[in-house]
């Protein structure tokens, strides 16, 4: 499986920053990106230790530098969730996120030691950010959904949470330059410092943090209507929309005339003449990448599944062995598409405006499988039928989807 890191390199990226700085929605993310380039990656938050171990509702005296008791309790939940890392990193992992306030030069000097004991690089990642407006949308669109708040009122919630925020503030120091590897992200990635980065990985990993936004904001995904290679059951190509599809296509647009507000909508399609006939009947500007063509079939261009088994059992086999690694001749595999689609997944992370993608079959299972968080090994069997559009909405943590079949 083609990956960007060393298979031996083991790596903890330690999430710094205040409370309600955004630190989980980046730390899964990234870990969402990350797997879904092929590395193993998971995170390890250590609130939820807490919530198992202590349980949810603490008051916000627990976090209070100056509360002996809390801090014992605290220090011990980090060291459980710690020693869970490095043993899942010294076992199959590769990538660790670490989340958790690590507000204090002293707690990342112990996390930093005790990494090194088991060969695993510490990189710290820390969220700055003052901006009032920023913070209060942090805490009520996760923080008031929390387990932590479960059955309280909204408003009592957020004053225990304030409380809990200064607590933090009295101890928070942030990541000095002796300190080793950091990247820091300052209101929003508005302005990004790093310091001691080196590597394919985290050269990846910078630049996807760079291009990471917050703003909510839905993404259709469509294959192209049924086209006249479809109607022979013919891979790849570059036909043109049969009849039906043409009638998708109009209904395409239709359906998009109910989904649009204030925001534009951008428009992607492929190169390929399907996506941009399917696309054509929406009154916006459509871009065409080459990078969202269906995956290259190689030799089997323009054959029939059936032609395919007959003329080359053995790719045949091979492909149903193991169709994430599997390479048509002369062609592309489904993990040659994951990582040729990079470029489009950071422009999805930058755009603040309502996508749709217009694609193919093979391309888009690779998209989903990253907007959904499937595991690589499901994304060339995942369901995307012809003339049905996916809506997915980003929420706090993933997105939710919803299924429009248009048929004619
Ligand atoms: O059959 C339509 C199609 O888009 C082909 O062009 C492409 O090769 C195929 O779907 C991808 O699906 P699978 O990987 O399941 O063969």
């Amino acid at each position: 499986m083609p990956t960007f890191a060393a298979a031996e390199q083991k790596i903890a990226l330690v999430m710094v920053g205040l409370p309600a700085r955004g630190k989980s929605y980046i730390a899964r993310k990234l870990a969402r990106y990350l797997r879904w380039r092929g590395q193993e990656t998971r995170v390890f938050n250590v609130g939820m230790y807490r919530r198992e171990i202590v349980g949810s509702q603490v008051s916000h005296d627990f976090f209070d530098p100056d509360n002996p008791d809390g801090r014992r309790e605290r220090m011990r939940l980090a060291d459980v969730a710690l020693r869970d890392m490095l043993k899942w990193l010294t076992q199959s992992g590769q990538i660790a996120i670490y989340d958790a306030t690590n507000s204090t030069r002293e707690r990342r000097h112990w996390i930093r030691d005790t990494c090194k004991t088991q060969n695993v690089s510490v990189v710290f990642i820390e969220t700055v950010c003052d901006d009032p407006q920023v913070i209060d949308r942090n805490l009520r669109d996760t923080k008031l959904h929390s387990p932590d708040y479960a059955g309280i009122a909204p408003e009592e919630a957020l004053v225990d949470f304030k409380q809990r925020i200064a607590h933090y503030e009295k101890a928070y120091e942030t990541v000095a330059d002796d300190e080793g590897m950091c990247v820091k992200l300052i209101d929003e990635g508005k302005k990004v410092a790093v310091h001691h980065i080196d590597g394919a990985i985290m050269s990846r990993v910078v630049y996807f943090l760079m291009n990471l936004r917050t703003k909510r904001r839905p993404i259709w995904l469509t294959r192209h209507g049924e086209s006249e290679f479809n109607v022979e059951d013919r891979i790849g190509g570059d036909s043109d929309l049969s009849a039906r599809g043409h009638d998708f296509a109009r209904a395409l647009a239709g359906f998009m005339q109910t989904r649009r507000d204030i925001d534009p909508i951008t428009v992607w399609t492929s190169r390929l003449r399907r996506t941009i006939q399917t696309a054509s009947y929406l009154p916006e500007r459509t871009r065409a990448f080459r990078s969202l063509d269906e995956i290259d079939a190689g030799e089997c261009d323009g054959m029939t599944y059936s032609e395919v088994r007959k003329q080359f059992p053995d790719q045949f086999a091979q492909r149903s062995r193991d169709k994430l690694n599997y390479r048509y001749p002369r062609g592309e595999s489904y993990n040659d598409v994951i990582q040729r689609l990079d470029p489009i997944i950071i422009e999805i992370e930058r755009h603040e405006h309502p996508i749709l993608i217009v694609s193919h079959h093979g391309v888009l299972r690779a998209l989903y499988a990253y907007l959904m968080d499937t595991p690589p090994q499901d994304c060339p069997h995942l369901p995307m039928p012809l003339h049905t559009v996916l809506e997915l909405m980003p929420n706090a943590y993933g997105c939710s989807e919803r299924r429009f079949p248009l048929s004619s």
